[in-house]
């Protein structure tokens, strides 16, 4: 009898695999950093066969831990960064070229232009999304038309796309399965969303040939089967979502209104609005938040580029810090009378400002500032960013009110004064589960829901644990002029990129 559930979590800077049991228990995890390339300024790249590596690595690791084997899995769950593109030769299964990652912004004057010539509000209206690089399509366009013989080659039908779950489905499959879940595909600016299909007009204005694309399948499907020798015995992929969507399952939000925000790389808030899929009026992207038995559930969802990546910054930039989890001491620390932002615009800013140009920031420098200013500023600004995203959805969701509760995961929320200081600064509560591993735990639950392994959602979500609750402990005024000394930094930042 199976007895556990395999997660694959590739995310944007490590890869894990966890198997968590029937009581959601993990009982076993690996974890590998890979390398990030920027070879220009903007442009981020990962070798999706160091990716292909890592994953091998880790879910051998994570089983070898656990003492299971192949035959004790009863589905994997595949989890994963969104959006980045991998295009590879359907004969070999290669990549023609690095995987351009979701934060590359080498695309942003071809956006620009589509935008220019008036193509946003019609993209809006089927994707959800909007004309910015972060998304797939003008990465494919570009690949298309960067190497040598791809745009021939793909219109021979010779070459495949797809997000990193659907290349490792590939990986996994060796060649049999070219697929996706509706989570990814919504991505990409070439899924309706409404329709649930790929858009022949999108195709059209991307210029990307159709031949290229996956099949797309709900988040709990049968994807395809593991080729025996990869993990010692054959296993069924049952459960795919996008990383943000699988955070959502994981925590639980199933009900409309509920919001989640996860805080790793980046931070992304997404907030369940069921079978209505609500067109933003504040830039945010309308997306999908999950697929079970072919009926879409959506979602709103503010993504903010740098969170967790912030840290990272002061850690192997900067030099400051030897540890992230040294940031939230030091913050402590930092003198009350010093007001430094950080606008941690590295890669642009995401919503709700969506400028590829903007970079990042520092304001209110002194001789007196050191280290402690810095990092506070740091944590900061991730707070800062989440409250323009809530904001933003309470004014696309009318009922969504003040008494909107944040269930938050991801490795920042780890920190105390983290969570403190953005439950001050949203004067609303911060809940913070007790399983942290919320992103795996979705996809594990979705391939586990698809092999009657773990049961339904209503179920699942009465397991939901609190470990703490952060109530606003913060004068009016104080989070006032704070919030406004962020809203002027900003505007500064934007002024300087145009
Ligand atoms: O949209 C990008 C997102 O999926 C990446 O998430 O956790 O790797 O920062 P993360």
């Amino acid at each position: 009898m199976p007895s556990c559930i395999l997660a694959i979590d590739q995310g944007t800077t490590s890869s894990r695999a966890i198997l968590f049991g029937k009581d959601y228990e993990v009982r076993g995890t690996a974890q590998r950093e890979f390398t990030q390339h920027f070879p220009r300024s903007g442009w981020v790249e990962h070798d999706a066969e160091e990716i292909w590596d890592s994953v091998v690595a880790t879910c051998r690791e994570a089983m070898e831990k656990a003492g299971v084997s192949a035959a004790d899995i009863a589905g994997i769950g595949i989890t994963n960064q969104r959006e980045t593109v991998v295009i590879w030769d359907r004969r070999t299964g290669k990549p023609i070229h690095k995987a351009i990652v979701w934060q590359d912004r080498r695309t942003a004057d071809f956006c620009a232009a589509l935008k220019q010539k008036g193509h946003e509000a019609e993209v809006t209206a089927k994707t959800g999304l909007l004309l910015d690089p972060y998304f797939s399509a003008s990465k494919i366009a570009w690949t298309l038309d960067h190497v040598d013989g791809a745009r021939a080659a793909a219109e021979a039908g010779d070459l495949a796309f797809g997000t990193i779950d659907s290349f490792l489905i590939w990986r996994l499959t060796q060649g049999r399965a070219h697929v996706t879940d509706a989570t990814n595909a919504a991505r990409t600016l070439l899924f309706d969303i409404h329709r649930g299909q790929w858009d022949e007009e999108m195709l059209a204005l991307f210029q990307v040939p159709a031949s290229l694309l996956p099949a797309v399948k709900d988040s709990a499907a049968d994807f395809g089967d593991t080729a025996p020798e990869i993990l010692g015995g054959s296993i069924r992929i049952l459960g795919v979502a996008g990383d943000q969507q699988a955070a959502t399952v994981g925590q639980a939000c199933f009900q409309p209104g509920m919001l989640k925000s996860t805080y790793g790389t980046g931070c992304f808030a997404v907030m369940n609005t069921g079978s209505q899929s609500v067109i933003s009026r504040n830039r945010l992207l309308t997306t999908i938040a999950y697929q079970l038995d072919g009926k879409r559930t959506y979602a709103l969802e503010g993504s903010i580029f740098v969170a967790g990546a912030a840290v990272q910054w002061l850690r192997d930039g900067l030099g400051v810090i030897e540890k992230a989890s040294e940031t939230a001491a030091l913050a402590d620390a930092a003198d009350d009378n010093q007001d430094v932002y950080l606008v941690p615009a590295f890669t642009g800013l995401g919503a709700p400002y969506w400028n590829a140009n903007a970079r990042g920031a520092l304001f209110g420098l002194t001789r007196g500032t050191t280290p402690r200013e810095l990092a506070r500023a740091a944590l900061e600004s991730v707070c800062y960013q989440t409250r323009d995203l809530v904001q933003a959805m309470q004014g696309d969701w009318g009922k969504a009110s003040g008494d909107t509760v944040l269930r938050v995961d991801g490795g920042m929320v780890a920190s105390d004064w983290t969570m403190q200081f953005l439950a001050d600064i949203l004067n609303a509560p911060v809940d913070r589960p007790v399983v942290l591993e919320t992103t795996a735990l979705g996809a594990a639950y979705l391939a586990g829901l698809k092999a009657g392994f773990y049961p339904e959602p209503a179920k699942f979500a009465e397991r939901w644990k609190l470990d703490r609750r952060f109530e606003p402990d913060m004068e009016e005024a104080t989070r006032a002029r704070k919030f406004a000394g962020w809203k002027r930094a900003v505007k500064a930042t934007l002024l300087a990129a145009e």
